[in-house]
């Protein structure tokens, strides 16, 4: 696989070619996803879940993050390598800065942080010092005990619109990528044909430009909740990289998400 851009995500946006993204933690699965040609591969705080156990992810630690960054980096020479800013680590723009090189330095070449429009100044500092952003939006788990649980967010015009407005003004604010989670397809559509900037779903339906799904939801190995926008690939597939394989696939030719995968 060729060394994959923003550039890249960008074109192929403009060309309406939708594209599999997926979590990684570790150098073996980073080298699988590799080879399987996948462009962009996210170290989640989901690996407080799904690595450490955890009911959420909010114990996870920048250092977590930074050494499965490396690992991942490691597998992945050539993929966008986007690392998650967890819980806490950027609620002042000093660790911010200090967090966001940590990660850059582990080998990350975007970082993901979640929330809304408090984050426009955030972004803007961040991306004037070189470190490229991809805004975390709609369902934002580290949000857990505002929001009450993991609840389908923009079900309302009110939510929605708040949700359309602040994907602007982050785009605005030189975000380079957004993920969508666990939002009505409608709202995912809204959103990604208002943005510039390619737009990654989760539980938000086909319509999005890319998709990403938690490894451990790809492959049927989570030991928590299994969310009903997940597909188990490896069953219908035999094989790891059979089932990598078939989610590109299904991304690319938009049988992935199906309305069964689908929040209504
Ligand atoms: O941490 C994570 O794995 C995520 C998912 C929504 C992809 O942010």
């Amino acid at each position: 696989m060729k060394k994959i851009t923003i550039n890249d995500l960008i074109k192929w946006k403009q060309k309406g070619l939708k594209f599999a993204t997926s979590t990684a933690y570790d150098a073996s699965f980073a080298q699988i996803f590799e080879s399987q040609d996948i462009p962009v591969l996210l170290v989640g705080d989901s690996l407080g879940m799904v690595l450490q156990g955890k009911k959420n992810t909010l114990s996870v630690t920048v250092e977590d993050i930074a050494y499965h960054t490396q690992c991942v980096r490691t597998g992945s020479p050539n993929c966008l390598l986007m690392a998650d800013m967890p819980f806490m680590s950027y609620a002042t723009l000093e660790q911010t800065y200090k967090n966001a090189a940590i990660l850059m330095k582990a080998g990350a070449n975007m970082i993901k942080i979640e929330g809304d429009s408090w984050l426009v100044s955030t972004v803007q500092t961040l991306t004037e010092r070189a470190v490229p952003v991809c805004v975390h939006i709609g369902l934002t788990p580290q949000f857990i005990n505002i929001l009450g649980g993991y609840k389908v967010q923009g079900r309302d015009q009110e939510g929605a619109d708040c949700i359309v407005k602040d994907a602007l003004a982050l785009q605005e604010a030189g975000a380079q990528m957004v993920l969508l989670e666990c939002v009505p397809k409608e709202l995912a559509a809204r959103v990604t044909d208002i943005l510039d900037i390619p737009v990654i779903g989760i539980g938000a339906g086909n319509v999005t430009d890319g998709q990403i799904l938690v490894m451990h939801d790809m492959f049927g190995i989570s030991s928590s909740h299994i969310p009903k926008f997940a597909k188990n690939f490896l069953e219908e597939n035999g094989d790891i990289c059979s089932a990598v394989a078939k989610y590109i696939e299904e991304v690319q030719n938009g049988t992935f998400p199906s309305d069964l995968h689908t929040i209504a």
